[in-house]
Parts: C-alpha cells; sequence; structure tokens
C-alpha cells in the first residue's frame, strides 16, 4: 500500500476514534496524562517512535474495567502528549467467549533491513514481540504444544505503521521454552523487550524469570529464530516478582562515555514503605551478549521512582541515544482494580526524557518531565518571597491540573512545600514537601480525597534529596488524579495517584515550625489535551 494512502487510513480511523470518544471531563479523569477511554489498562507494551509518530501500546481488557483478556491497545501522538487512540491492536485470541491465548506485555520495533523477511513491496514490517498466555493446553499451527497458564515469547507484524496486525502462526511462541536448566519456570517466563544492537548486528531480546530475579538475554538475526547467550542477576531489590525487563544505552554526562541501564519492575517489592509495585535500575556495560552491573550500580538499590505509582516503565524505540523517553503504568497491583474511576482505570506517567549523571560519585538517571510549555496558554505565572511566614499562605493559582516549580532555602521551618487539590477548608489536601531535618522529599496523601479502597493507601511516601546549594528545586506535576514530583534537576521521582472531592481546587503554600526563606514559586494550570491541538 503507498504510504500516503496508509497515512489516510490511520487519519480516519483516529478521526472516527476521536469523533466518538468522550469529552474526558468524568471526576478524576487526567486531563493531560494518557488513559483509555473506557475500560482496564495497565503496562505500556510496544513503544515506538517510527515514521515521525509515536505509537504507545498498552495491557488492555476490551471486555471490562478491571483485568483480563489482555490484548495490545493502541494509541498514536506526534508530540507524547495529544494521543489518539487507534483500534485494538492485538486482540485476546478467541474473545469474548473462548479465550485461548492472552497478549502480554513486550515490545515493537522497525524492522528497516527487513531482516524477518515480512516486509513487502518495500515497506517496513513494525513487529512487535510480546509474551503469549496460553490458557488452555493446545497444540499450535506452528505443531508446538503449550500447556494451560504458560507463556512464551511470540511475534506478529503489521504492514500499516502499527493498525493491523498479523501473528507469526506457522512459528510462535519464537522462544518456547526457557533454557533446560529452568524447565520449571514455563509459567513465570515473560515480557520481552527488544532492541537492534548496531555493533554486532544483532537483535538483542530481554526477557524476565520471575520468580528467580533472572534476566534471560537472547540474540537473533531475524527475529524469528532466538538463541539464549546470557542472564542477568538476582541483584538489589529482589522482592515479589521481576517484570516487564529492558536495557538501553544512555550517554554518562552527556559525554562519549555510554553507559547500559536495565531497567526493572517488582511486584511486590517496591521502594520501602510503598505498597507493592515498583521499579528499579542497575547501571553497567552490555557487550551485545552479557550485561555487567557497575560494581557502584549494585551497592544499593537504585529506584527510578519512590512513589507507589510508577510501574512496568518501558522506554521508547526509534530514538537518538540522548533522546531515551520513558513511561509507565501510573498504577500499583497493590489497589490497582479498586481505584474509583469510571468508565475506564489506570492512566499513564507522564513521558520523562532521560539522562545519566553523575550525582554523589554514582551514575544516576535524571528524569525530565515532557510537558511543552504551550500547554499553559500564557498563563504561567512566577512569584517571589523573602520568607513565607509559618502556617499556610493561600495562593491565587487555583485548578487541578498544574506545573509548578518551587525553589527555597532552609531557615526556620522543619519543613516547606506546597498544598494542592485542597478543598476550601483544607480538609482535603494534598502535601507536596521537602523536610529539612530528614534531607526528604515527599508527597502526603493521607487526606487526599477518597482514600478508603485499599488499607494502605492513605500514607506519606518520601525520597532522599540534597539541597544543591542549599537550595531545594521541586517540580511538581499536578492532574485530576496524580501528583508527580522532580527533585532537584530530576535525580529523584516520586508519583502518587489521588482522588480528591471535585470542589478540592485550591492551592497554598506551607511552611512548619518556622517561615522558610528564599521562596520562588512559578505555577501555570495545564489545559485539557483531550480535543486540543
Ligand atoms: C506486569 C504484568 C506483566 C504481564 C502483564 C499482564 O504488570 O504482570 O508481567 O506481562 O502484566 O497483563
Amino acid at each position: 500500500m503507498a504510504s500516503y494512502v496508509r497515512r489516510a487510513l490511520v487519519l480516519c480511523l483516529s478521526i472516527v476514534q476521536v469523533v466518538s470518544a468522550q469529552d474526558y471531563t468524568e471526576p478524576y479523569r487526567p486531563q493531560y496524562h494518557f488513559t483509555p477511554a473506557s475500560n482496564w489498562m495497565n503496562d505500556p507494551n510496544g513503544l515506538i517512535y517510527h515514521n515521525e509518530i509515536y505509537h504507545f501500546f498498552y495491557q488492555y481488557n476490551p471486555g471490562g474495567s478491571k483485568w483480563g483478556a489482555m490484548s495490545w491497545g493502541h494509541a498514536t501522538s506526534t508530540d507524547l502528549i495529544h494521543w489518539e487512540h487507534q483500534p485494538v491492536a492485538l486482540q485476546a485470541r478467541g474473545f469474548p467467549g473462548n479465550i485461548t491465548e492472552m497478549y502480554y506485555s513486550g515490545s515493537a520495533v522497525a524492522d528497516v533491513n527487513n531482516t524477518s523477511g515480512f516486509g513487502t513491496d518495500g515497506q517496513i514490517p513494525i513487529i512487535a514481540i510480546y509474551t503469549s498466555h496460553y490458557t488452555v493446553e493446545q497444540t499450535l499451527p506452528s505443531g508446538k504444544s503449550v500447556q494451560p497458564s504458560q507463556q512464551g515469547q511470540s511475534i506478529a507484524y503489521s504492514l500499516d505503521e502499527g493498525i493491523t496486525w498479523t501473528t507469526y502462526d506457522v512459528g510462535n511462541p519464537v522462544i518456547h521454552e526457557p533454557p533446560a536448566e529452568y524447565a520449571d519456570q514455563i509459567l513465570e517466563f515473560r515480557d520481552p523487550a527488544v532492541f537492534w544492537h548496531a555493533p554486532s548486528s544483532k537483535w538483542v531480546a530481554v526477557v524476565s524469570l520471575t520468580k528467580l530475579h533472572k534476566l534471560l538475554i537472547y540474540t537473533s538475526d531475524n527475529l524469528k529464530e532466538w538463541e539464549h547467550v546470557s542472564e542477568f542477576g538476582p541483584v538489589n531489590a529482589v522482592g515479589g516478582m521481576w517484570e516487564c525487563p529492558s536495557l538501553f544505552p544512555l550517554p554518562l554526562d552527556g559525554d562519549e562515555e555510554e553507559k547500559w541501564i536495565a531497567q526493572i519492575g517488582l511486584n511486590p517489592g517496591g521502594p520501602p514503605g510503598t505498597p507493592g509495585s515498583g521499579t528499579q535500575y542497575v547501571v553497567g556495560q552490555f557487550d551485545g551478549t552479557t550485561f555487567t552491573a557497575d560494581p557502584e550500580s549494585v551497592e544499593q538499590t537504585n529506584w527510578v521512582d519512590y512513589g507507589p505509582d510508577f510501574y512496568a516503565a518501558i522506554t521508547f524505540g526509534g530514538m537518538p541515544v540522548t533522546d531515551r523517553v520513558n513511561l509507565a503504568w501510573m498504577n500499583n497491583w497493590k489497589y490497582g482494580e479498586m481505584i474509583p474511576t469510571e468508565p475506564w482505570r489506570s492512566a499513564a506517567s507522564i513521558p520523562r526524557r532521560l539522562s545519566l549523571s553523575t550525582i554523589n560519585d554514582r551514575a544516576t538517571l535524571v528524569q525530565e518531565p515532557i510537558l511543552q510549555e504551550g500547554k499553559c496558554w500564557n498563563k504561567r505565572r512566577n512569584k517571589h518571597w523573602d520568607s513565607v511566614p509559618a502556617g499556610t499562605t493561600a495562593l491565587n493559582s487555583t485548578g487541578k491540573a498544574l506545573d509548578a516549580t518551587l525553589t527555597f532555602s532552609k531557615s526556620e521551618s522543619t519543613e516547606f512545600g506546597i498544598i494542592v487539590q485542597a478543598t476550601s477548608d483544607l480538609s482535603e489536601q494534598t502535601r507536596v514537601g521537602y523536610n529539612f531535618t530528614t534531607g526528604q522529599l515527599f508527597i502526603d496523601r493521607t487526606k487526599s480525597g477518597d482514600v478508603g479502597f485499599d488499607d494502605s493507601f492513605a500514607a506519606v511516601y518520601y525520597a532522599p534529596l540534597t539541597p544543591k546549594d542549599g537550595v531545594v528545586t521541586m517540580r511538581v506535576l499536578v492532574d485530576w488524579s496524580s501528583v508527580e514530583v522532580f527533585g532537584g534537576a530530576g535525580e529523584v521521582a516520586l508519583t502518587a495517584q489521588i482522588f480528591p472531592s471535585d470542589d478540592a481546587v485550591y492551592t497554598h503554600l506551607f511552611s512548619t515550625d518556622g517561615s522558610t526563606s528564599g521562596v520562588k514559586l512559578s505555577v501555570c494550570p495545564v489545559e485539557s489535551v483531550w480535543g486540543t491541538k
């Protein structure tokens, strides 16, 4: 199909989806974070930038707002903020009545050299590599047999920019079972992350043996035949299961030295004080077959995010090495199916551009949220106080979707920060601040509206942050049901969902046990991205 015809097809489908979409103003509906129009979502899958379009696939239940019938949903964007819903890419086989195979998490690549042979008429195939979760015992068209709940790695390809997909039935699953020594792990073998490794001219896949806390590394010439070449782990945090691993390069301190980052989800076993899912990273070297952790990176666990609602993060393929964008499921398996939203459940985190900097002698992941200044619509306000007195200070800025940057210095106070999404009497409020005594950034969601649907939800979450030249900087992104905080230059992040009342629109500063000096606030209300361009 000629490329203009494909583009036109994508555009028509997008228009149909946009026209049929709701207006995205239901209670708690995120205004600038991605959510499916309806139904359940979990992990981001197959993130890829291809032909100037960002593709976001995700774990999706076409049949309800709790986990089930796992399929790949699909959305596209040209700027990572405005998303257009696309038809379900891979729908659970046999849905709805007789599901025999579900499509679990995985990745997508553009096979520009047509190594797979799936490309026709010069069309570059997009290939999805995902976990097949088989629900019943069966012999597949490929002749391979599987047991109930067995997991293997399969591929599918698209020749129309990710809109329609063909599963590779004559070969799937292309990684049928784990290596013989792990034969007893066939039910816990999943989430392939695939990328092209140019120095060795090979495809590389990282697959998790979730219960053993091991990542298996495979290589391939054609995405169909895979060779197991090494393994990594366990290291650092080994709570629960290791899920959704990925491996990608980043330059250290912006220069030539290239490091590799293994990003790994854990469920449960997230950061201390959080109830369930979490995401860690390990910095090291990768030579095309083996990932080796740097000794400094295994002295203590490195958390990508210290909050409770940042899981299954993966990065976009198809981008330059200096433009690495991470995206997570902004929810937690502990209470994910109980959050009080309808008709959808779960949002994606804000996309975050990653870099790697040496901070306190350690190679540290630095995250910068991608939220274009244009979303402020010239409404940004900058304010400066020589001293903010003890207690709370009301701000003029109201609203439930804000992008605020706050800088301040220690003085007499023990804590300083911003109260967001407060009711007029402050009975509901979410505190985002810094504790000078403990040196920690925090989000307090104990009074953030509806907190009663799970025992662990009402809590305070902390991240360590060293002030720079005595000054604390924090950027706070508030949406209708979430708060994300980036401390310093982005070397720590904290993400938490909140479910406040509709009238919780007030914003205050707070200073505890004394005044705080040198306070600067830059804040803008963020407009809805749904229905706007
Ligand atoms: C992580 C996860 C993955 C799996 C998917 C199923 O959230 O459990 O390991 O592929 O969800 O939906």
